[in-house]
């Protein structure tokens, strides 16, 4: 089954981190499972509790089935400061979920992560791959309903 994944890398542990990134990026529910897991390390000859400890360390990765979408919001300090707790009431209202939780519907996973980067731009989130920087609530709001409605254009 991830034998497609696999065999675009050299069965060299360096590959780890990247095998790792391309099976979550192709899964529908944005995980790395206890299967890829154990193809993983049957691929590159690495223990299931190493690749499991990696995939724990790294906040980008999740061993849970997650949303389509994951709404990454950075409460550190810095943005915090700059008003994250109100985005994240905010979020957690409209989409009636908490911290590490995903929708009804499969849509959306809210993780609460520590500092993304751009903190000179506070308040900020990524959502999938994007940076979303000086977030108010009515932005976030906006941002969400187009991703809702599959509008990919929400910059
Ligand atoms: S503190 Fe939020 S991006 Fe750095």
């Amino acid at each position: 089954m991830y034998e497609n994944i696999l065999n675009k890398y050299q069965p060299d542990k360096d590959n780890l981190i990247y095998i790792l990134h391309d099976i979550q990026d192709n899964d529908s529910q944005n995980y790395v499972s206890e299967e890829a897991i154990n193809a993983v390390s049957d691929y590159l000859d690495i223990s299931q509790s190493h690749i499991y400890g990696v995939l724990t360390f790294y906040s980008m990765f999740s061993v849970k089935p997650r949303g389509k979408n994951i709404i990454r919001l950075c409460d550190s300090p810095p943005c915090f400061l700059k008003g994250s707790s109100k985005l994240y009431k905010k979020i957690s209202k409209m989409l009636n979920v908490k911290n590490g939780q995903t929708t009804k519907d499969g849509k959306f996973t809210l993780e609460l992560v520590a500092c993304l980067g751009v903190c000179g731009n506070a308040p900020v989130a990524m959502i999938n791959n994007d940076i979303y920087a000086d977030l108010t609530e009515e932005k976030i709001e906006k941002i969400i309903k187009k991703i809702d409605k599959g509008d990919d254009n929400v910059s």
